[in-house]
């Protein structure tokens, strides 16, 4: 069967490139033609991707950006708007708060709602300016389960409740310039993340086997499982899609 490129020509800003999802992501977008722009605060493995992605004949521009700070997400989209502006938009970069409340300062308050939250509002404000003059754009934003029920880190499920809150509203808004804004809610997913929390916990293969028992399916998702939600939702085969909150969670939200 011939390989269709779902994302040709698409200039796709992706936050939080440099591992896991993001990596993912950056990873299946090119081979599908699109040309990325890829964020995040670590250069070396965000450059490295961009080396990995240009030697097998694909399109990445890596651009160091903290998300949560609003000057360099303008200089970010500066780059997006060069390469013929931004149609796909995907909110992926996010930080873990491993604290209850008791334990969280005003500090871990302040970087969760920044880094997981502030940035969502941020990128996608600077997006939809330039998707408005196409007349047409995409927003993914990466929440989580935990913004849909409880978790042990309120910090973080309260900035990933919020991101399910705020893609109605933009969807709500923006439908009318053909903007759709979608949510996906993963469950656990084999990421660096992952494995800095199940350490944070104790013992990691019985924190590991003791979490899975809540996984219908058994086991943890991949990074690529993600991914390719995300693609569907990025490509026109989601075109009647918007203010969806999708999980991809092997049933974790199921029972
Ligand atoms: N892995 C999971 O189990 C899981 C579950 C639910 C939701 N999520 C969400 O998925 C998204 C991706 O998670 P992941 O597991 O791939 O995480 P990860 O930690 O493996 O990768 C996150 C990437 O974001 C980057 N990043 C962190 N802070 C940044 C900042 N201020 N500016 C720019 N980049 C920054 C990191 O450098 C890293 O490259 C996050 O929003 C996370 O909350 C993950």
């Amino acid at each position: 069967m011939k390989d269709v490129k779902r994302l040709e020509g698409k200039v796709v800003v992706i936050t939080g490139v440099a591992a896991g999802i993001g990596r993912a992501s950056a990873e299946l977008f090119a081979r599908h033609g699109a040309i990325v722009v890829g964020a995040d605060v670590d250069e070396k493995e965000g450059r490295s991707l961009e080396d990995t992605i240009k030697k097998s004949s694909g399109s990445m521009t890596f651009v160091r950006t903290d998300v949560s700070n609003v000057s360099e997400l303008e200089k970010l989209f500066e780059v997006a708007q060069g390469l013929g502006g931004v149609d796909v938009l995907f909110n992926n970069a996010g930080i873990e708060v491993s604290k209850g409340i008791m334990e969280t300062t005003e500090q871990d308050w302040d970087t969760s709602v920044n880094v997981n939250l502030k940035s969502v509002f941020f990128c996608s404000k600077l997006a939809i300016q330039q998707m408005k003059d196409k007349g047409k754009g995409v927003i993914i934003n990466n929440s989580s389960v935990a913004g849909l029920v409880g978790s042990f880190s309120p910090a973080y499920s309260a900035a990933k409740g919020g991101i399910i809150a705020l893609t109605k509203g933009l969807a709500a808004d923006f439908g009318q310039h053909n903007i759709r804004v979608n949510c996906i809610c993963p469950g656990a997913i084999e990421t660096p993340m992952l494995e800095r929390v199940i350490e944070f916990q104790g013992d990691p293969p019985e924190v590991r086997a003791m979490r899975q028992k809540n996984y219908p399916l058994a086991r943890f998702g991949y990074p690529h499982e993600v991914a390719q939600t995300a693609l569907f939702l990025a490509s026109d085969e989601s075109s009647f899609v918007t203010g969806a909150t999708i999980v991809v969670d092997g049933g974790f939200t199921s029972k």
